[in-house]
């Protein structure tokens, strides 16, 4: 299936100068939502992934269904102050200032093999953040898949010497 026809670009949102990426036209048109899981619940199979972490709040989209499927469990990274129990933090950079992401202390076992499923891979901001969470917390970086990466923005600078999957290319 061709995934790409199903992305909806937005331009000029949010901002002049934006294509935005929407993949909500993925989503409500089920065989394509369907497809795009299975892709990445099948790269999941291949890496060995035993728990899935996604970034909110479109990896929750994407990573719930996957964890789903292969009966494993997901571990969401959040935003400052959205998580009830004992956090820890990892930042970075914006094009102005700094971004902080957190993640819940008992999220992972020691060595457990993550996936980071996340639906775009822009600046790769994000993701480093992730990764750095994921380390904190001891475990093993299996893998990362997204729906869509925007290659001219060199997010896969973030992801030297990392295995990683994306499904529709810009
Ligand atoms: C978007 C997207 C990724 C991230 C990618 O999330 O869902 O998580 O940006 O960009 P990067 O590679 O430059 O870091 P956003 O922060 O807009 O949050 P949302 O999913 O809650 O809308």
């Amino acid at each position: 299936m061709d995934l790409k026809q199903y992305v909806t670009i937005v331009e000029d949102w949010p901002k002049p100068g934006i294509r935005f990426k929407d993949i909500s036209t993925i989503m409500d048109n089920g065989p394509a939502y369907k497809f795009a899981v299975d892709e990445i619940v099948k790269y999941a199979r291949e890496v060995g992934a035993e728990i899935i972490v996604g970034p909110e709040a479109r990896g929750f989209i994407i990573g719930c269904p996957v964890a789903y499927a292969l009966e494993i469990g997901f571990a969401p990274v959040r935003k400052p102050g959205k998580l009830p129990r004992e956090v820890i933090s990892a930042d970075y950079g914006l094009e102005y200032g700094t971004d902080t992401l957190t993640m819940h202390k008992d999220a992972l076992k020691p060595g457990q093999k993550v996936l980071i499923v996340d639906d775009l891979l822009a600046t790769g901001g994000t993701v480093g953040a992730t990764i750095d969470l994921i380390n904190q917390l001891g475990g093993e970086v299996v893998g990362a898949a997204f729906l869509i990466e925007l290659s001219y923005l060199n997010g896969r600078d973030q992801l030297k010497g990392y295995d990683i999957r994306t499904l529709i290319q810009y």
